[in-house]
């Protein structure tokens, strides 16, 4: 028996005109209802996107330029500088006008900031140059271009250096230039040497010739050397090589005074506790970042570990003389849990022979590091 007989045979109801328009109004309302539901699903997955690629830790950039004397012998000129990463980033509560700005040789420009994170006002804000060479920034905000190139400002929170937004400077004119800081890579077969040494500074330990900070040996909070010009230099090379196989590795926190960690550690004690805050950020004076000798890539996140950035890193770092300073595995040793960006600069001698032995900086000088 075919079932469909009975409904092929059924008499056609007949349908008012009204009831016509009210089926085609609920069709319409029932279509409009899905395309917006379509809408929010899409602006949903792109905020979670925008989540999983932010989720920043304690990423600051404290860039300025720092010339220290101190043995005749050893001049140190600390050139802060950055390279570019890929696009701006804004994984912060500031609005600001715009992420980039184009500017001639001479030129100013100024992106206007709209809204504040909640805590942070108009006095709080603290600009920065990711290169001075490049552009330069003063505490308003006012860009002015120095030579052709690309770099970041970045505008952080006084009140919560987890707040920045880091905008893209271009700095129009010769093309060759523009590209030269970036896709020139240096050689990585010449050794590179160890870090210069103070030892006429009172309260700085180095064992076996290495500045040795950790939760046991800090540093004076009147120590600050800027980012030693030998630990950027090195980092260009690093930068460059690693972008020649299509890889971006760029500061995402340098050189740390006494008193930005001040700022960093407090926040985090607030956040999450002191005890927390102990695995994974160092008590002002305790941090290497005072040391100028150490550089945090890319974005501040466990999510870094998992980016061929960090393999990279992992496998190279040292032919640049630079470590893995908390490696996987070894939190009890190092007394903070592992951090794929923080690389220490401590020279191709001594990186070399620690990646050999798979040994972090405690081991390799059989030291401790508890906080007392
Ligand atoms: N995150 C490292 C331990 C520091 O704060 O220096
Ligand atoms: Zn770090």
């Amino acid at each position: 028996m075919d079932n469909n007989n009975y409904s092929s045979h059924r008499p056609r109801r007949r349908v008012s005109r009204k009831t016509l328009r009210r089926r085609q109004l609920t069709a319409l309302f029932i279509i409009a209802f899905l395309v917006l539901l379509l809408v929010l699903l899409v602006a949903n997955a792109c905020s979670d996107d925008s989540k999983q690629s932010g989720g920043k830790k304690n990423s600051s950039t404290t860039i300025t330029t720092v010339t220290t004397t101190t043995d005749p012998a050893i001049t140190t000129t600390a050139v802060i500088t950055t390279t570019v990463p890929a696009e701006p980033v804004n994984n912060s509560d500031f609005v600001v006008d715009k992420l980039s700005v184009k500017l001639e040789v001479g030129e100013t420009d100024t992106p206007y900031v709209t809204a504040y994170p909640a805590g942070t006002f108009e006095a709080d804000e603290r600009w920065s140059s990711g290169d001075d060479r490049i552009a330069r920034v003063d505490s308003y905000g006012h860009i002015t271009g120095v030579s052709p190139g690309v770099c970041y400002v970045t505008l952080r929170s006084a009140a919560d250096p987890k707040q920045e937004v880091m905008i893209k400077v271009t700095v129009l004119g010769d093309e060759a230039n523009t590209t030269d800081q970036n896709s020139t890579p240096q050689s990585n077969t010449a050794e590179a040497p160890a870090p210069p040494v103070y030892d006429d500074t009172p309260g700085l330990t180095y064992i076996d010739g290495i500045l040795v900070v950790n939760k046991s040996y800090s540093v004076p909070p009147t120590f600050a050397p800027g980012l030693e010009t030998i630990c950027y230099t090195q980092f260009q090379k690093l930068s460059g090589a690693a972008s020649k196989e299509g890889l971006s590795i760029w500061i995402g926190s340098g050189y740390r005074s006494y008193h930005d960690q001040e700022i960093i550690y407090e926040n985090y004690v607030k956040s999450d506790g002191k005890e927390m805050a102990d695995t994974y950020s160092a008590r002002p004076g305790y941090s290497e970042h005072q040391t100028g000798l150490v550089i945090d890539c890319n974005n501040i996140d466990d999510a870094f570990g998992d980016t061929p950035e960090a393999a990279w890193l992992a496998q190279h770092a040292h032919e640049y003389g630079f470590i893995i300073r908390y490696p996987q595995g070894k939190e009890d040793i190092t007394g903070y849990k592992y951090e794929p960006w923080h690389i220490r600069y401590v020279g191709s001698k001594v990186a070399e022979k620690m990646y050999k032995a798979n040994q972090c900086l405690e081991e390799y000088l059989n030291i401790k590091s508890e906080y007392e």
